[in-house]
Formats: C-alpha cells, structure tokens, sequence
C-alpha cells in the first residue's frame, strides 16, 4: 500500500473553492506557498535534502546530488484558475510515495533520485507556461521574466521577493548538468486510458503549442447614444475572431481556443474601447499550428477593416514539438507490461526538460477525460497503480 489516500487528503482542501470545487493556486500566492511549505516539510521528514535553484523550482534529494547522473522525478503544485486537484499535484505526490516504497523494499539506489517542484508551470499567474523550468533552462531571459507582471500589476520580480526574498536568477547549467534523465507522472488530461482499459499509460511526445494576445482597439461611446453606423466596436471583430479560431481550427484539424478575455471599460452601457483576447492553438506539426494562426489574423485584419478597429497580434510563448526520449518510452512501457504510449496536447514541464535531458511522462487514467476543470479526476486505485509504476521505473532506472 502507498498510502495515497492519507497523503492527498493532507493537500486536497489547499487553495480549493468552496462554491466550484476547482483550486486557485496561483504561483507565490499563499496556496502555493502553502503547498510549497508542505512539501518541504514533506521532504525533510524523509531526511531528503532541499535544493532551491533560485528560480522558485525546489528540488528534494535522496542520494547525494553532487554525484551527477540524476533520475529526477516530480512536477508542479500551480493550478489554472478553478483547476481540478490532479493537475501537478499527483505527480509530486506519486513522487514521494513512491521513494517511500523504494526505501519499505529496501532499494538502495546507485544514482541519486530527486524530486522536483517546478514553478508556474500553467502561466496562469505570470502568462508564460513553464516559467520555472524555462528559468532554469536558460530558455527565459531572467530579466525580461523578471518584469512579467500579473492581472494586479506586480511583477515576478515583486512576487518572488515577497514570497522567498530574491528575485528569478536565471540559467542553471550546473544544476541541470547533474540531472541523468527526467520522468514527470501527470494525470491524463483525455479519455485514451479509459478506452484502452489501462491504468497507466506511456508519453510519446508533446503537440507543438503556443499562446498569442490579440489586442483590439476601437473606440469607447455610450452605448444609448451612438448610431449604430457610428460605431467602431472591437468587440464585434473580437467575436468575429473567435467564431474564425474555430473554424479554422476545424478545418485544419488542429486545437485553438480563446479562454480568457478583457473588456475596457467593461461597462454594460458603454461600447468598449479596446478587448484583449488570448488564443491558445496547437496542432500536431508545427506548420499547422503556424496555419491556424496566420488564418485567424487574416480574418481578424478583414474584419477589423469592417468594423473601423485594429488588432495586433503579439506571441507570448510558442513550444515546439517535443518527441520524448525514444529509449526511454520504451523501456518505461516494457517495464510497465506494454502500457500504452500516447501523445498529447497538454504542455508540460517535461517538455522543456526533454531539450537537455532524455526524458519520459507517465500518465494515469482520468474517467471523466476532463482537465483544467474541477471535473478532473483520476479514482485512488488507480493513483496507487500510478505510484506503483513510478516506483518500479524509479528503481528500474536509478539501480
Ligand atoms: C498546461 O497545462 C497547458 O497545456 O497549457
Ligand atoms: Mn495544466
Ligand atoms: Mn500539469
Ligand atoms: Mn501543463
């Protein structure tokens, strides 16, 4: 038994809200942080040793991380806004226990095993997904992150400050030189296991994905006293553009969404004088994803051009298509008797990791098929097959 049951219940009302049910665990704000704590106090319970890289990631070493040639495991405790509990938090979890059972067996593992919590990996606090794991990569310039700034006005730089006294630093070639391979556990976020009647299932790669802000600018007027011919409403070539996305997406057989929005002024009886929209594409080639994006920005500008507004379109983050490691996959899925091996639309931190590192995911059988929705679930035997898994590559790999 791993236990899964007592350990998640010490996380599950962190951050949750009473009336959806969803968590709001924004990076350094006090859900997080709280999590952030238990995990550390988590960590030195077992006698691990905490590892902070200086770009809000935490690593907890069982071995001595100095050795070199890491099996590092984990993921991320953040959530979107009104999230489901599984998103992250399962891994770090599964992570945990699943050193618990190494050490019940008593495995002594030959390479150090390490846990890692990444931070901000959903960008829902800061706009740019991965930001910790970007940090420590190098793919992110610490000063521009630094200056990245959430819906209230305060930077990263403020954020970080407050929560744990320094601001990002930035690339960590040393640390990253020290990890041998990556396998991040996550709970899947689609039906695939649920049709194949699997527990756990294998990553194969990572859609190319990205996100781009489209501005749309008009001009304010009273919504009881402007002529309709008078108008110039970037809310109607906002719409337009939605309708376009999907479309679009449709008919080139890739993803895109536009989830979040902002209306100024926001007023019932005013027209608006601009609207903010993001749009989230991804698709499995990057030329496809490329396509759906281009198509939309020319149906914005035609109907922008109707309306009497502007857009522009601004890329936030795009990720390139990410192939995990070929011998890893296999081995993990031989090992785990043929589980399958799936790609998927999700981005992950495991996705930036795969650039320096052979990397590998697990994913375990969620039934709804629902994620980022407090519909996201994955039953606890199935969470404890998960550990089991992980445990069984942990040790596979690490011995
Ligand atoms: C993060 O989970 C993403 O795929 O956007
Ligand atoms: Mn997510
Ligand atoms: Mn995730
Ligand atoms: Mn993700």
């Amino acid at each position: 038994m791993s236990g899964f049951a007592e350990l998640w219940a010490q996380i599950a009302p962190v951050g949750r809200d009473a009336q959806t049910g969803g968590y709001l665990r924004y990076a350094y704000a006090p859900a997080e942080q709280a999590l952030r704590a238990w995990f550390l106090d988590q960590a030195r319970a077992r006698d691990l040793l905490v590892e902070e890289d200086g770009n809000g990631n935490v690593f907890a070493w069982w071995g001595d991380p100095s050795a070199g040639d890491a099996v590092l495991t984990g993921s991320h405790l953040d959530s979107v806004p009104h999230g489901g509990a599984y998103d992250g938090p399962l891994g770090v979890v599964s992570a945990l226990l699943a050193v618990d059972a190494l050490r019940e067996r008593g495995v002594r593992p030959v390479r150090p095993i390490g846990i890692a919590v990444f931070a901000e990996e959903e960008g829902s606090r800061f706009g740019l997904a991965c930001l910790g794991s970007r940090l420590l990569a190098g793919a992110v310039d610490p000063a521009a992150a630094a200056a990245l700034t959430d819906r209230d006005g305060i930077t990263l730089d403020e954020a970080m400050r407050t929560a744990l006294g320094h601001g990002p630093r930035g690339a960590r070639p040393d640390l990253l030189g020290r990890i041998g391979c990556y396998v991040e556990l996550h709970v899947e976020q689609g039906r695939a296991l649920l049709d194949l009647d699997r527990a756990v299932g294998v990553a194969s790669a990572i859609w190319p994905h990205g996100r781009w802000r489209l501005d749309f600018t008009g001009e304010a007027n009273h919504a009881g006293t402007t002529l309709m011919a008078d108008r110039r409403d970037p809310m109607l070539t906002f719409a337009a553009t939605v309708l376009a996305a999907n479309e679009q997406a449709r008919r080139l057989g890739a993803h895109a969404t536009v989830g979040r929005v902002q209306v100024y002024p926001n007023a019932t009886n005013a027209i608006p004088g601009k609207v903010s929209a993001w749009l989230d594409a991804r698709a499995d080639s990057t030329e496809t994803v490329e396509q759906v994006v281009a198509a939309v920005h020319l149906r914005a500008q035609a109907r922008a051009a109707e309306d009497g507004t502007t857009v522009t379109l601004t890329a936030e983050s795009v990720s390139p298509e990410t192939e995990f490691h070929g011998g890893l996959r296999d081995r993990l899925s031989k090992l785990l008797d043929g589980a399958p091996i799936l790609p998927t639309g999700a981005g992950h931190d495991a996705g930036v990791l795969s650039a320096f590192v052979p990397t590998a995911m697990l994913f375990v059988r969620n039934p709804t098929g629902v994620s980022h929705s407090p519909a996201e679930h994955a039953p606890d035997a199935d969470c404890e097959a998960g550990v089991t898994a992980l445990a069984t590559v942990l040790e596979d790999l690490a011995c």
